[in-house]
């Protein structure tokens, strides 16, 4: 036995095993994460690794071993300095979904900190990091020393995943991306609980995405990630709610970089359009259960209404201010949030018939904005800050023929054709309206995650 656990490992006989649809135990996982996050196990091998593990899946034990070894491969921050509760959110992927530069201040000016460890555009999805490096000068990648001084100063962070923080999410989440090795419970489960679990936190709150425009667009593909991730990271030892949200149309009226940021200051600064209220209401219900698990609020309820309070009175804006500016950000470009804005190419979107917006495939239009020059085609390239699509309606409004339906804004005029036809086979435009779909449509928490995960097993 002892032999056994001694003997030396190889990278091909890992990824042959998983390929023939066999379970990696701890070891092997771990020997694996430590071959990624050093980059001495080649990306070929890693991507071959997780291509099998795509299509054969990843029992409970090895998404956890997984988890655990992701965590645990770099440096970990401990909020236990920060003499207040930590609480973080994450989601799983949307298009237009900005909920984060919303609920960190918010939830930070009512007194819990937010220590947020985030990531970039993955497959049709658009990165956190990406649109906040749209403000010029703002730094993502601190030191723990800077991570913490940016907490102590503000309340919230928001950054990176580094070569000393989660070194293994940082190279396995570009992989991903490149490798189409994205749509799979226990690698998402991984990448999301390791970068939420270095973090140190004292309770999450996790944003589970259902819908064409999430990567596991099935609801009950999305129950189970949401009951493997609450389980999980309880299993590690923090309080884990999560929320299922609608990811049918795109969050708010933005999808892109600057455009995203712009929509939120706007929010932040009292003017709450029609077409943003989704993005409000949701990104409240998140920043409630977080004041709530955070000790600020008896119940999520009276943490909704007390992160009310913070958007509206202003002090969630002064605490984004603050963090843009510790983290090297330029805050005068929010004097004119337009003036700021220079897409290279701009194109508005005609209805071609009039009716109802029914239905949209929430996934092309996420592809349209990456091609658009808001994503990369190639680990490491620079996004386009000004690049993405403002949306002028929402599903179930009507439209008239030649009424704009979206404004596209590109890198340069020759990318503008591939996102038109994809936004058009993208939308239904339809005689009737759709049923209204909730935004919130279920919560787990530990005890009915476990009853989920032991039914689907089973
Ligand atoms: N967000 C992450 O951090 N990782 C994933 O795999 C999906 C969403």
């Amino acid at each position: 036995m002892l032999a056994k656990d001694n003997a030396p490992l190889h990278t091909v006989d890992l990824i042959r095993k998983k390929r023939d649809g066999g379970a990696l135990n701890a070891r092997e996982i771990e020997f694996l994460v430590a071959g990624a996050a050093s980059e001495s196990i080649p990306l070929e091998q890693l991507s071959a690794w997780l291509m099998a593990a795509w299509l054969n899946g990843l029992t409970l034990d090895e998404t956890r071993a997984l988890t655990l070894a992701m965590r645990d491969s770099g440096e970990k921050f401990s909020s236990s300095g920060l003499g207040k509760k930590a609480v973080d959110k994450h989601s799983t992927g949307g298009v237009g979904d900005k909920t984060s530069f919303l609920v960190a201040p918010v939830v930070a000016a009512c007194g819990v900190a937010v220590p947020m460890i985030s990531g970039r555009a993955l497959g049709h999805t658009g990165g956190t990091l990406d649109k906040l490096e749209a403000i010029p000068g703002y730094r993502t990648a601190l030191t723990l020393k800077e991570f913490e001084a940016v907490l102590d100063l503000c309340g919230a962070s928001i950054v990176s995943q580094t070569p000393a923080l989660v070194p293994a999410d940082r190279v396995l989440y570009a992989l991903r991306d490149r490798t189409g090795t994205v749509e799979n419970p226990g690698l998402i489960c991984a990448s999301i609980l390791s970068k939420k679990l270095a973090a140190g936190l004292d309770a999450l709150v996790l944003d589970v995405k259902t819908g064409s425009g999430a990567f596991l667009r099935k609801r009950e593909d999305a129950e189970y990630l949401a009951a493997l991730m609450v389980t999980t990271a309880e299993a590690a030892g923090t309080r884990t709610v999560a929320l299922l949200t609608d990811m049918g149309q795109p969050l708010g009226r933005t999808a892109g970089n600057w455009i995203e940021v712009v929509e939120c200051v706007e929010l932040m600064r009292g003017d709450w359009p029609e077409r943003s209220e989704d993005l409000r209401e949701l990104s409240l219900r998140l920043a409630g259960w977080m004041i709530h698990l955070g000790g600020k609020a008896d119940t999520p309820e009276k943490g909704y209404w007390a992160a009310t309070g913070a958007l509206a009175d202003g002090s969630a804006l002064r605490v984004f201010l603050e963090m843009v500016k510790a983290q090297g950000g330029e805050v005068a470009v929010f004097d004119d949030l337009k003036g700021f804005h220079k897409p290279g190419a701009t194109r508005v979107l005609e209805a071609w018939q009039k009716g109802f917006v029914a239905e949209w495939d929430v996934t092309d239009l996420g592809w349209a904005v990456q091609r658009l020059g808001a994503g990369r085609e190639k680990a490491g390239e620079p996004v386009d800050p000004h690049a993405g699509i403002e949306f002028h309606v929402k599903r179930g409004e009507r439209v008239e023929k030649g009424q704009p339906l979206a404004t596209l804004y590109a890198t340069a005029p020759d990318l503008l054709a591939e996102p038109v036809e994809l936004i058009k086979k993208a939308t239904v435009i339809a005689e009737y309206p759709p049923e209204a779909v909730p935004l919130v449509s279920h919560i787990f928490a530990r005890e009915n995650a476990e009853a989920y995960l032991r039914d689907a097993i089973r």
